[in-house]
């Protein structure tokens, strides 16, 4: 018998009692009270007053609305993940249908059917034997499963190895265990460091490193990394330094360090939290240097910002050694929400209209418009390099006041910006089309000229 629409029919939704409307609905002045009371921001400054920042209703395609009616061009894709834009239809009914029918049951007692159809539909899009999936809910849970697996590995082989080699400059995520990876100043932690992590600094300025003088060093920095010390249990990268600095890698980094890993026995894992499903012109990162990682962690893109969702991909070699593990016979982590059927759901439908829509081609071709746009900002005094690869471009800054001044005037001029230090940083959702990148280069051009 065939699971599915015949014999999983959603029950039927009664009319809701509870007007959640009603309890969100405030002017706002109330609003931006409310929240300054209430609410943590992450990663921002504690703040004496309300400020005045967006509040947020509504969005569609690459476009967001504010409280004031405002309508902004959203180049920051939300937190860097929307993929398919707002309010994307097939994405609302994926949610709605599988909400309906069931949220989510516990994986680690039994399981669902959309948890296994995006499992399987990833095991087709990545290369080579990458068909493991485990599922969470953040990018830094995804880094936080990579590094247990990667030591998991080597204890249940009998050969425990626990060094992490990573870049300086790289970002991973925020559990202590992401956060300890990455040397950049705001991720310093007070704690004691859980486990031996080399990182390793570029070799050159962040506007010299996609230059092919620039892979020799960066290679044999890596290569003096791994091979002196204890042997490590992986070598962990972005294919693109994001948080670092919207940084281009040059060519060829990438296969420097698969060949370097399967000679030193590392694991290589490659972090597509942000790099994943068509951000730099390619489905992966790592497809510009056409390489097979060990581990894959992805996030953002898969599901578009409608929900949180990630996953880490392996291959079967590395998943069978957690059969050794002596005391469950598997790998002891997991969370109550990971591979939420919801998140499922979506994620299909994500990786659908990625398909459908041909956004990975699209994503190349409006990011190669959107760098052309911007190249003659180089020109301009303030501006130390302007970078891109895919829908990924940056304007670095000599001046980390400049840059936020941009970041100001582009949103006075209705586009919202990323701001990375001194790197201005423009995203946009995978379904910008033509008339947005000119609109957003226009603008872009405008606050670095302070017109
Ligand atoms: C490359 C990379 N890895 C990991 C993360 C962490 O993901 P999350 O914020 O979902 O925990 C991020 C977030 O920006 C990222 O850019």
């Amino acid at each position: 018998m065939i699971l599915g629409m015949s014999t999983v029919n959603a029950p039927t939704v009664n009319a809701p009692t509870v007007d959640v409307d009603a309890l969100v609905d405030v002017d706002e002045a109330t609003a931006r009270e409310r929240d300054h009371r209430f609410v943590w921001h992450p990663w921002s400054p504690v703040r004496k007053d309300p400020g005045d920042g967006p509040i947020l209703l509504s969005g569609t395609g690459y476009r967001v609305r504010d409280a004031s009616g405002r309508s902004y061009l959203d180049a920051m894709a939300s937190a860097m993940n929307s993929s398919c834009g707002y309010a994307h239809p097939d994405l609302i009914a994926a949610a709605e249908r599988q909400l309906a029918r069931l949220p989510h049951f516990d994986l680690s007692v039994g399981t669902h059917l959309p948890v296994g159809a995006v499992a399987e539909r990833l095991a087709a899009l990545l290369p080579g034997e990458l068909g493991r999936t485990l599922f969470v809910n953040s990018g830094s849970e995804a880094t936080e499963a990579a590094v247990r697996v990667a030591h998991g590995y080597w204890r249940n082989l009998g050969r425990p190895r626990n060094r992490i080699v990573t870049l300086a400059a790289g970002y991973h995520g925020t559990t202590l265990v992401a956060q300890h990876l990455s040397g950049l100043p705001t991720n310093a932690t007070h704690a004691q460091a859980p486990f031996p992590v080399t990182r390793v600094e570029f070799p050159a300025e962040p506007r010299r490193l996609r230059a092919p003088e620039s892979l020799a060093p960066l290679a044999g920095a890596f290569e003096q990394a791994v091979l002196d010390g204890e042997p490590p249990a992986a070598v962990f990268v972005e294919a693109l330094v994001n948080v670092g600095g919207g940084v281009v890698l040059p060519a060829g980094f990438l296969r420097a360090l698969r060949d370097l890993c399967d000679r030193s026995g590392a694991l290589l894992v490659l972090d597509e939290v942000f790099c994943g499903f068509g951000r730099t012109g390619r489905m992966f990162g790592f497809d510009h240097d056409g390489i097979t990682p060990d581990l894959v962690t992805m996030s953002k893109g898969l599901s578009g910002g409608y929900i949180p969702f990630a996953a880490l991909s392996t291959t079967e070699a590395v998943y069978r050694t957690f059969a050794d593990d002596p005391l469950i016979g598997g790998l002891r982590y997991g969370h109550t929400t990971g591979g939420h059927a919801v998140a499922c759901a979506v994620a299909l439908a994500v990786l659908d209209v990625i398909e459908r829509r041909d956004l990975v081609t699209a994503s190349a071709a409006r990011g190669r418009q959107l760098l052309d746009g911007l190249l003659p900002l180089d020109e301009h005094p303030e501006v130390a390099d302007v970078r891109g690869l895919g829908l990924v471009a940056t304007v670095e800054c000599h001046r980390e006041e400049f840059a936020a001044v941009t970041v100001a005037r582009a949103r006075e001029r209705g586009v919202l910006l990323r701001r990375q230090g001194r790197a201005v940083m423009a995203i946009p959702p995978l379904v910008i089309d033509e008339a947005g990148v000119n609109e957003l280069v226009d603008a872009v051009g405008q606050a670095v000229a302070g017109n």
